[in-house]
């Protein structure tokens, strides 16, 4: 149900840029007022997520801990998995970010004969979501190309250094075709893995046919059904320096291209892909573990009115003595001192 829906909303998205651009010549829709749209939907939506999520209360502890815990010197903790100061939150912080850490360590529980449960070596998952994700990104630095003018040195040497490979005597841009294999894989295991299937909705299905749909257009328009790169660099510096122009020439693959981005951008702030901003502000992750060394008080804590142990003996030592119950204090020395004065 999420797959077919996902999917045809996908499709209705193609459609309708397909007939706006080449039957209602709606160019300055598609090319102008949604890119404007999304990117301005897309800036307010993050922010106001993570400065909703900044500011919710977090009076717990809660780091998440996989390793030995900083106590006596003479007991070695483990800094990354248990880390104890920020600078080591830091770092697991970081490998997380940059390489998945976490998730390199998943592995895949299954009955053996129907009785016994094992656990195996499971890192496609990982692998596939390293390479979709760093994929992504250096394509999207290589794209700055197309907004900046001067283009800036380092963008120029990644573009070298991934299409090091040519192909009919042009650039073969690796990380492109990657994008789309590691996006494909993920579709495919979602759907092949009945478990993952089962817990799968249309949230899980609708981002990655957006990304494919991206990545596919993007490999037509390079390396099938050339487009005016000219034109397109005409049109993004000027959405960038607001004097939007629509230039002759521009191909419907290119619209449909920017809507899908434009679709990315704008449902990213309200869909699982925050998990991008998400992850520094999560608690779990992002707090050191000094439970031991620091006394951490939830500032929600207000004064409660107990009744100690203490005093509930005081106040029925008399029957607790009478029916042979044991009493931390016997209470006499009280009487006594009660009689003397
Ligand atoms: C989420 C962001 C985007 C992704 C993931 C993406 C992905 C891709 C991919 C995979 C290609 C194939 C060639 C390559 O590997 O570079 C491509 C080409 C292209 N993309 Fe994008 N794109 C994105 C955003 C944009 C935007 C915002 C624009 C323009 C406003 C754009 C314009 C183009 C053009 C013109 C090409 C053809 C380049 C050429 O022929 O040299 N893309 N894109």
């Amino acid at each position: 149900m999420g797959l077919n829906f996902s999917l045809l909303i996908v499709a209705a998205l193609i459609l309708a840029v397909f007939l706006g651009v080449e039957a209602l010549g709606l160019s300055f829709l598609f090319g102008v007022i949604i890119p404007y749209l999304a990117l301005a939907t897309f800036i307010i939506g993050f922010i106001l997520k993570v400065v909703k999520w900044a500011k919710a209360p977090v009076p717990f502890r809660i780091t998440t801990t996989s390793g030995q815990q900083k106590s006596l010197p003479w007991i070695k903790d483990n800094k990354i998995d248990n880390p104890a100061t920020t600078s080591w939150t830091m770092v697991r912080m970081a490998l997380e970010v940059l390489f998945f850490r976490s998730l390199f360590k998943n592995t895949k529980a299954e009955m053996v004969d129907g009785k016994k449960l094992t656990y195996q070596w499971e890192k496609w998952l990982w692998l596939a979501g390293l390479v979709f994700h760093w994929s992504f990104l250096i394509v999207v630095v290589r794209h700055l190309r197309l907004f900046l003018e001067p283009v800036p040195a380092f963008v120029t040497l990644i573009g070298k250094v991934d299409g090091f490979f040519m192909v009919d005597l042009q650039n073969f841009y690796i990380t492109g075709v990657l994008l789309l294999a590691a996006v494909t894989f993920l579709f495919i295991r979602r759907v092949l893995i009945p478990q993952v299937r089962y817990i799968s909705l249309a949230a899980d299905y609708f981002p990655l046919f957006v990304l494919m749909g991206i990545a596919t257009t993007g490999i037509l328009m390079k390396y099938f059904y050339r487009v005016d790169v000219v034109s397109i660099k005409e049109l993004t510096v000027g959405l960038f320096s607001f004097n939007p122009v629509i230039p002759e020439g521009v191909s419907v693959l290119f619209y449909i291209h920017l809507f899908l981005v434009c679709t990315l951008i704008s449902y990213l702030p309200f869909s699982k892909l925050m998990h991008m901003g998400g992850i520094f502000l999560s608690p779990t992750r992002n707090m050191p573990n000094n439970s031991r060394a620091e006394r951490h008080i939830n500032p929600w804590n207000y004064p409660v009115k107990v009744h100690t142990y203490a005093e509930y003996e005081d106040e029925f030592r008399d029957k607790m003595r009478a029916a042979g119950l044991p009493l931390d204090r016997d209470g006499a020395e009280d009487e006594a001192a009660a009689t003397k004065e």
